[in-house]
C-alpha cells in the first residue's frame, strides 16, 4: 500500500493530538484563579493547530500524493467533503477562538512567552457572540473528527482495503 510521505503523516498526527489536547484544556477554562493560566494553555495549544495546519495545507501543495484506494465515487466524494470540511474548520476554529478572546478584553500569552494582547476595543456582545460561535464550530470539528476516524477504521478493518496503513508510519497497520 502506498504510503503518504512523512510530512504529511507527522503534521497529521501531531495537529490531531494537539486538537485533543486543546479540546481537554476548554473545559478547564473557568471563572476563579486558575482561568488565565487554563486560557492561555488552551489557547496557545489552539494556535499550534492553527499554525501547524496552515503548514499542512501549503505542503499539501508540494507533497506527492499516492493514488486514491479505489471506492464508490459518492463515498469518495463524501470523503473529499469530509476532508475540505476538516482543513477550513482546522483553520476557522482557531481563529474565532482568538477573536473571541481579544473581542472580550483579553490578551493571550503563548506558551507564556509571547504576548498577544488585544488589538480590538472590547465588545460585550460580540466577544459572546463569538464565544458561542467558536464553541460550536470546536464542537462540530471534534465531532467530524470522530466520523473521520470512525470511516478510516471502517475503511481499514470492514472493507479491508488498507486505507489506515496510508497513514500510519513503517508496517502494517
Ligand atoms: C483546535 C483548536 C481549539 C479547539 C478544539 C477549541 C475548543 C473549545 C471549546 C470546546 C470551548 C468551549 C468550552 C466550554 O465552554 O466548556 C472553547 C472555549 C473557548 N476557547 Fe477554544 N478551542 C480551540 C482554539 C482556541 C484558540 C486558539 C483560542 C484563543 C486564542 C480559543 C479561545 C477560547 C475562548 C476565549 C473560549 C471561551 C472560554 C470561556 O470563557 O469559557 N480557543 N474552545
Ligand atoms: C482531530 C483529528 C483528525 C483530523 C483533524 C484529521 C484530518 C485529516 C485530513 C484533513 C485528511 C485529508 C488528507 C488529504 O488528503 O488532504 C486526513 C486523512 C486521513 N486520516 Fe485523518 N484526521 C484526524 C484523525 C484521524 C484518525 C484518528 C484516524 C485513524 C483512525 C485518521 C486517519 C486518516 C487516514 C487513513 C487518512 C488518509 C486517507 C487517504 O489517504 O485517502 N485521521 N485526516
Amino acid at each position: 500500500m502506498p504510503r503518504h510521505d512523512p510530512v504529511t503523516l507527522a503534521l497529521h498526527w501531531l495537529i490531531a493530538l494537539l486538537i485533543a489536547a486543546a479540546y481537554a484544556a476548554s473545559s478547564q477554562v473557568e471563572d476563579g484563579p486558575g482561568r488565565a493560566w487554563a486560557m492561555n494553555l488552551h489557547g496557545s495549544l489552539g494556535l499550534a493547530v492553527f499554525g501547524l495546519s496552515l503548514l499542512r495545507i501549503l505542503w499539501r501543495g508540494f507533497a506527492r500524493h499516492p493514488a486514491p484506494v479505489a471506492m464508490p465515487a459518492l463515498m469518495a466524494r463524501l470523503a473529499n467533503l469530509a476532508h475540505v470540511a476538516l482543513y477550513v474548520a482546522m483553520v476557522a476554529v482557531p481563529v474565532i477562538g482568538l477573536l473571541a478572546l481579544w473581542a472580550s478584553g483579553q490578551g493571550l500569552s503563548l506558551f507564556g512567552v509571547v504576548a498577544m494582547p488585544s488589538p480590538m476595543e472590547a465588545s460585550r456582545g460580540l466577544g459572546a457572540f463569538l464565544e458561542g460561535a467558536h464553541e460550536l464550530a470546536a464542537n462540530a470539528l471534534v465531532a467530524l473528527a470522530l466520523l473521520h476516524a470512525a470511516a478510516a477504521i471502517f475503511h481499514q478493518y470492514i472493507l479491508r482495503d488498507h486505507l489506515l496503513e496510508r497513514m500510519t508510519p513503517g508496517g502494517r497497520a
